[in-house]
């Protein structure tokens, strides 16, 4: 049976958070995906597509058809670095499977929790290296149109943690698998100042990176199958370079990341929320994680808004100190919404 009712989402968010789904279905190819669909059109029921659950947040029972994307298999295209893998696919899995096959690249990209069909919606990034740089086109499904469409690299409107699969609240191009060009030739990347600590006085392999980036993840982020979490729940906000020197005066141990954009510096929100002292805070069952203060936590049994509301807390705070409105990297469902998720 493809559609099932009244289905706990529990089991498919990281966060653990215990909502309904007024209906759920796995799909693991087209055939499925347009039955799926007709069934939601048919009963009027609005849709939201599901990865691995690891950048959402659902704040009360979901009304809609929940489209569990679930297509499998991995192909290697040619010699030189082409491969193709399909939505479902788990993204830490895939990571290492090119490892293990000499295609180097997405390295630094290990641990990122959820699967390869999320890994463009929100241009998954971390330690130096951005999803983006190696997409060559995104195949996905135009619920519109009816039909599948191949996106080139431009017009994924690849940015920092956004692109086209993102906007709006109904975004209608329902991500089916994800061509990207890897090296076959070892070439790390240890350009952030974190990794490269890590790396100092080894041999710096793609191996070594990998294992860098695992042992860094795992000390400073929890893992969603043990403490319910969503990673960085808010963005790091991006302010131009006169705010950075202004706050300097009154911070000046404040960090930034540089852009490709001279005027434009990232500021670590983990940072401005640790000069807070909301490090190890809870409010209720919902709490900030004890290693990073970036990172919102279920302390169990905590409801989707019991974590709102600290996020709003914390987000309100940094406003007063520092000037800075935080936006939040998870995406934010509501009983109601419309939408793509991972
Ligand atoms: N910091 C603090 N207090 C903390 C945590 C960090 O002061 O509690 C400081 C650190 O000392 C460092 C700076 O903040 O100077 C940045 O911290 P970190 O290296 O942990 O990176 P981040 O900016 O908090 C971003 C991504 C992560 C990604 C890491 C590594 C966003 C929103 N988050 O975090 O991605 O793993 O960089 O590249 O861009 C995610 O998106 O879910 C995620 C975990």
């Amino acid at each position: 049976m493809l559609i099932h009712e009244a289905v706990s989402l529990k089991p498919y968010n990281s966060f653990g958070i215990d909502v309904e789904a007024a209906a759920f279905a796995s799909v693991h190819d087209l055939n499925e995906l347009h039955a799926a669909l007709g069934y939601a059109s048919r009963h009027g029921l609005p849709v939201q597509t599901l990865g691995g659950g690891s950048n959402v947040l659902f704040t009360g029972d979901y009304p809609g058809l929940v489209l569990h994307m679930a297509f499998a298999g991995i192909d290697r295209l040619n010699d030189n670095g082409l491969i193709r893998v399909a939505a479902g696919e788990n993204w830490h899995d895939f990571v290492s499977y090119c490892l293990k096959n000499k295609l180097y690249g997405i390295e630094n990209l290990a641990l990122i929790p959820g699967t390869a069909g999320a890994a463009p919606i929100q241009n998954i990034g971390a330690y130096g290296v951005e999803l983006a740089q190696f997409v060559v086109t995104v195949e996905a499904f135009d619920t519109v149109a009816g039909g599948v469409q191949v996106l080139n690299r431009n017009a994924c409107e690849f940015s920092y943690r956004d692109s086209v699969f993102k906007q709006g609240n109904s975004p209608t191009l329902l991500v089916l698998s994800v061509t990207l060009q890897l090296s076959t030739v070892p070439n790390p990347n240890t350009s952030y100042r974190g990794l490269s600590e890590a790396l100092a006085g080894g041999e710096v392999t793609p191996e070594a990176v990998f294992a860098a980036v695992c042992a860094i993840r795992r000390s400073k982020l929890p893992d969603p199958a043990v403490i319910g979490n969503a990673g960085s729940f808010f963005k790091n906000p991006i302010v131009s370079r006169q705010k950075y020197q202004t706050l300097l005066q009154v911070y000046p141990a404040m960090p930034c990341f540089e852009t490709e954009d001279s005027d434009l510096v990232k500021l670590p929100a983990a940072w401005m929320l640790d000069q807070l002292g909301w490090k190890g805070r809870a409010r209720g069952q919902a709490g900030v994680h004890k290693e990073h203060a970036l990172v919102l936590v279920n302390l169990g049994g905590a409801r989707g808004d019991d974590i709102l509301l600290l996020a709003q807390e914390m987000s309100t705070s940094v406003l007063s100190r520092f000037g800075i409105a935080l936006e939040p990297e998870v995406r934010i469902i509501y009983s109601g919404a419309t939408g793509s998720a991972e």
